[in-house]
């Protein structure tokens, strides 16, 4: 059975000792609860290892926000695949929408990261998505299969089996306006039948595929009850811990 996932994105936001506190929060908050999910925090890199001990004693999974595609070298402010492992970080989010956007990565850099996190034995959280001019043409499906063809085919069904998508509309995010239940449980059952065509049956229906954008607690429910939607990349909601479990709450 594929898992259940709440994997928070913090972005730029917090400060070592507000993300200690959010952090401290969140164990205290998910002992009380008996969540249906696995519940991932992916805070900014300085705050990596004070999570990753908090990760240690607890249920808290930790991931990172982005790497670079190269190992080691001279890339001034970068951080590699082999600096997240020797701090025990088990997933990093790759391709986000404001990478993609702000940064100019493309597929073929977030294939490389791809191998690199692999290798290191790091889950990739890869985020694909399209804009609000590709929805309203009608091109969203080609734009979404065309960033798994890039991104992710390359990779074997084994490497595959370690991937998590996301599927965050452009449009939704940090907008307040959500896909609908419909267009989301749509959007991942294409991306479902990619996989399968791609790796086949089995593959296609271990992996996790979470929505992302403009998730938050009155929403959740909605979302993650549709057949392929297996959980959330939630942003702003995830910087209060009552508003992240209370989404991680949301699995029937
Ligand atoms: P919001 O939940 O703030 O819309 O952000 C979604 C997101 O980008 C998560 O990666």
């Amino acid at each position: 059975m594929r898992k259940n996932i709440v994997a928070g994105n913090w972005k730029m936001n917090k400060t070592f000792s507000d993300a200690e506190e959010l952090i401290d929060q969140i164990v205290v908050d998910m002992e009380n609860k008996d969540l249906k999910c696995e519940l991932i925090i992916c805070p900014p890199a300085p705050f990596l290892e004070m999570a990753s001990d908090y990760a240690e004693e607890s249920r808290l999974k930790v991931g990172a926000q982005n790497i670079n595609e190269h190992e080691s070298g001279a890339y001034t402010g970068e951080i590699s695949a082999p600096m997240l492992d020797s701090i025990d970080i088990e997933y990093c989010i790759i391709g986000h929408s404001e990478r993609r956007k702000y940064f100019h990565e493309t597929d073929e850099q977030l294939a490389q990261k791809a191998n690199l996190l692999l290798d290191y034995g790091i889950k990739p959280i890869f985020c694909v998505g399209e804009v609000l001019e590709e929805r309203e043409n009608n091109t969203h499906f080609d734009v979404v299969k065309k960033q798994m063809e890039d991104g992710m085919f390359h990779l074997n069904s084994d490497e595959f089996s370690n991937v998590i998508i996301a599927y965050e509309p452009v449009w939704a995010i940090g907008t307040g306006k959500t896909a609908s239940p419909e267009q989301a449980q749509e959007m991942h059952a294409y991306i479902r039948k990619l996989i399968l065509e791609k790796y086949g049956k089995e593959t296609a229906e271990e992996v996790s595929i979470l929505y992302g954008g403009s998730c938050n607690p009155g929403n959740a429910k909605s979302l993650f009850s549709q057949e392929d939607v297996d959980g959330g990349l939630i942003g702003g909601a995830s910087l209060k811990s009552d508003d992240f479990l209370a989404i991680a709450s949301s699995f029937e």
